[in-house]
Order: structure tokens, then C-alpha cells, then sequence
């Protein structure tokens, strides 16, 4: 698939802008502060109701206006369509199918799928787990659009546990006598419930991607396929994501069973210790984690492993790609579909070498979307149509 069009209203630094791209290689070019990543960024935002730089949608509208609008045409074989996603700060997104209705804006996940490349992807291998469990729950989106609903209701079960602990544990703690647990014996069944089914998904997709993160580390690093990924969940029983791995349903036991053993530690510290927003994806380089002992060229390998992975995954690049049976991968996932590529800023911190690996790996995939502050950043098999950035405009330049 590709995106043919892009535009944009009051999206970050830009009052409007259309930008017409081509299937191949698209390169855009400016210095630093005018506008690139913003709008790779809008086109993520499309894919994944996210930003890969911040968390909430506030600073994606621009300063002084109160929405903004992100459209985009995206030709998938012969068909192709349009959306639309107004982005209104605290209020619920609204999206628009090919001028349909204006509809809730998790329906448009899955008609356009991207992977996205940028510095941030380092703090994958050297920051907190939270940032993998995001890498992980966006990669179940993408596969299962329909996780999303899960995922958004397990993060609000999970807060409103929390909020419930933490006054129970101001009753105990101002001797408010025996703390009654009835009411956080409900969350605990709706947190089971969801975060076993979450848990389930999580570790197929980590026993898939393995050999693909193995590959793409191999190819990337010139070094032996090495890199390692494992699942360190918060519930013993949900295993490490190798071999077989338990039912979803055996999951949600094991969810309630550990969160019962938790009880009176979660009582006393008043947060919620057990469940899929507890765990990491663990890495590791030839049998040693990589955070805290891989070297910055070895963690970027690592990093870059990690996306070219999920590109296959996703039905990306001529090798098969190996979704195993997962019955509650979407039927209907149409793997010929080949993910658009973003490399926001990328080839700056690699080394020659690296670089042209990746360079090399990327450039047969049906869209690439490369930006970078200076045209000799831009490997030369990646230069097919060039845009130039300059502040609030984008102007074809070849
Ligand atoms: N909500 C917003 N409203 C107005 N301007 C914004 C908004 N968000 C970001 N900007 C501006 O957009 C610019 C940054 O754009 P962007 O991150 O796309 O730059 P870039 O071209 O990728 O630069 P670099 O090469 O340094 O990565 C900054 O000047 C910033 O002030
Ligand atoms: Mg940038």
C-alpha cells in the first residue's frame, strides 16, 4: 500500500499543506525546526491514533487553533480511499471514511499501516519497560485493529483499580477498621478477564517476531542472529513467550490467581502490582540483556532490528512472513498488503555501514518515506522523489 496524498490543517507548524507523494521512495529534505517529522508524523497518526513523540494530542494541533485535520488518500492494490481524522484537544477524535460519516476514529485502524523509524526507537533497547509494552500493544493493533477497544479498556480498569487501592489504603491506614474487598473483587474479575486475553497476545506476537528480529538483527549488524526476545511478565504463569503458550482463558486465571497472592502488598502500597501494564519484553545480545551492556552501535542495530521485524510481520519484504496460528489474528489480515515505511531521521546517527544496510533493506518496499536535514543524509538508492521543508511549506523539488 501507499499513501498517494496528505493533507493537512492546523497540524503542528502547518496552516494547511497538500502534499502529493509517489509509491517508491520519497525524501524530505530542510534543516532542522521546519517541518519533516510533523509531517511523517501526521501520516503515523493515521496508522496508529498515535504519535511516536508524544503521548497526548495536544501539541499535534497548531498553536492557537482548536482542531486539527489530517487527511489522507491511500491506494492498497487497485482500490483506493480516503481518511480523515480531526484531532480536537479533549475531546474524542473523529474520523471520516471516504467522506462517509464522521465516525468514532478507532474505526479507521488498519486501512493504512506504517512502521516507523526514528531516534526515539534507541529508548527501545536503553529506556523503561513501559516503551516496549507500547512498541508491543501497537504492534497487536496493527495486526487486530480490534484489540485497540481491549487495550483502552484494560488501561481504564487498570486506573480505576489503582484509584480504589489507593483509598482502601487510606481506610486501613486510618484505622478505619477491616477494608472491604468486595467491590475490588469485581475489578479484579474485569482486570483478569481483559488482561489475560491482552497477556494471550502479547506472547504470540512475541514467539512471531522472534525469528524475524534474529534475521533482521543478522542483516543489519553484519553479526550472528543473536539478538534475542523474551517476555518477563508480572503473572509466573504466563510463561516467556517460548514454546507452547498457555490459552487465553488459563491466562485470566492465572492473572486473578496472582493478583489475589498480591493482595496484601497492593493493599499496603495502594498500586495495582499485577497484569500485562507490569511486564517488559526482555532483550538480549548473545545471552546478556542488552539494556545496560549492549554498545550504542550494537542497541541501534537492536533497535532498527526490532522495526524491520515488525515491517515483516506485517507482511512487509519478499521473505514469507511467519504469523503462526493465532486464532485471534484477524482473519481477514491481508499480509500482501505492504506496510508504508517512515525513516524519520535515521540514516544521521548510523554508521556507513549501517546505513547502507538499511538502505539496502528498505528500498524495495512499496512506499519509503525518508526525512532527513541534509540531502547527502539520504542513501542514494532512497532518492526518488524529492521534497524540499521549509517552514509551513513542502514544495517538490524533483
Ligand atoms: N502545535 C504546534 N504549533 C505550532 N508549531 C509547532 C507545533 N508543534 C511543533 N511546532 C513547530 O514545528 C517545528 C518542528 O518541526 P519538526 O519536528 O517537524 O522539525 P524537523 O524538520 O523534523 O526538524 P529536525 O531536523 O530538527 O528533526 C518547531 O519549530 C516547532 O516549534
Ligand atoms: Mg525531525
Amino acid at each position: 500500500m501507499y499513501v498517494s496524498h496528505l493533507s493537512l490543517l492546523d497540524f503542528r507548524s502547518y496552516a494547511t499543506a497538500d502534499v502529493a507523494l509517489e509509491p517508491g521512495p520519497n525524501a524530505f529534505v530542510g534543516r532542522n525546526g521546519q517541518g519533516k517529522t510533523n509531517l511523517v508524523e501526521a501520516i503515523g497518526y493515521v496508522a496508529t491514533l498515535g504519535s511516536h513523540r508524544v503521548a497526548n494530542d495536544t501539541p499535534l494541533i497548531r498553536a492557537g487553533a482548536d482542531r486539527a485535520v489530517v487527511r489522507t488518500r491511500i491506494v492498497r492494490g487497485e482500490r483506493a480511499s480516503t481518511v480523515e481524522l480531526e484531532i480536537t484537544a479533549g475531546k474524542a477524535n473523529r474520523a471520516r471514511v471516504n467522506r462517509g460519516q464522521l465516525g468514532r476514529a478507532r474505526d479507521v485502524l488498519g486501512i493504512l499501516r506504517t512502521v516507523l523509524f526514528a531516534p526515539e526507537d534507541l529508548a527501545l533497547v536503553k529506556g523503561d519497560p513501559d516503551g516496549r509494552r507500547r512498541f508491543l500493544d501497537q504492534l497487536v493493533v496493527q495486526l487486530l485493529p480490534r484489540a485497540a477497544g481491549l487495550l483502552g479498556d484494560y488501561e481504564r480498569v487498570v486506573r480505576q483499580r489503582s484509584a480504589l487501592l489507593k483509598s482502601l489504603r487510606g481506610v486501613r491506614r486510618s484505622g478505619g477498621g477491616p477494608v472491604d474487598t468486595g467491590t475490588l473483587e469485581v475489578w479484579d474479575a474485569r482486570a483478569a478477564q481483559l488482561g489475560g486475553q491482552i497477556l494471550a497476545m502479547r506472547l504470540a506476537l512475541v514467539q512471531a517476531l522472534r525469528p524475524h528480529v534474529a534475521a533482521a538483527y543478522a542483516q543489519v549488524s553484519d553479526a550472528d542472529g543473536d539478538a534475542e526476545l523474551t517476555y518477563r511478565s508480572s503473572v509466573p504463569e504466563a510463561g516467556d513467550g517460548t514454546g507452547d503458550l498457555p490459552a487465553a482463558e488459563d491466562l485470566e486465571k492465572a492473572v486473578l490467581a496472582a493478583m489475589t497472592e498480591a493482595r496484601s502488598q497492593e493493599l499496603e502500597r495502594g498500586v495495582s502490582l499485577v497484569g500485562p501494564h507490569r511486564d517488559d519484553l526482555v532483550l538480549a545480545l548473545g545471552g546478556l540483556p542488552a539494556k545496560g551492556y549492549a554498545s550504542h552501535g550494537e542497541s541501534w542495530s537492536f533497535a532498527l532490528a526490532l522495526r524491520l521485524a515488525s515491517y515483516r510481520l506485517l507482511g512487509g519484504g519478499d521473505e514469507p512472513e511467519h504469523v503462526p496460528d493465532a486464532a485471534f489474528w484477524d482473519p481477514d489480515l491481508d499480509t500482501d498488503a505492504d506496510p508504508v515505511l517512515i525513516l524519520d531521521d535515521v540514516f544521521a546517527e548510523l554508521d556507513v555501514r549501517r546505513r547502507a544496510r538499511l538502505a539496502e533493506l528498505v528500498a524495495p518496499a512499496r512506499q519509503v518515506l525518508v526525512t532527513a536535514a541534509v540531502p547527502e543524509d539520504v542513501p542514494a538508492g532512497l532518492l526518488g522523489a524529492r521534497f524540499e521543508v521549509t517552514p509551513g511549506q513542502v514544495r517538490r523539488a524533483g
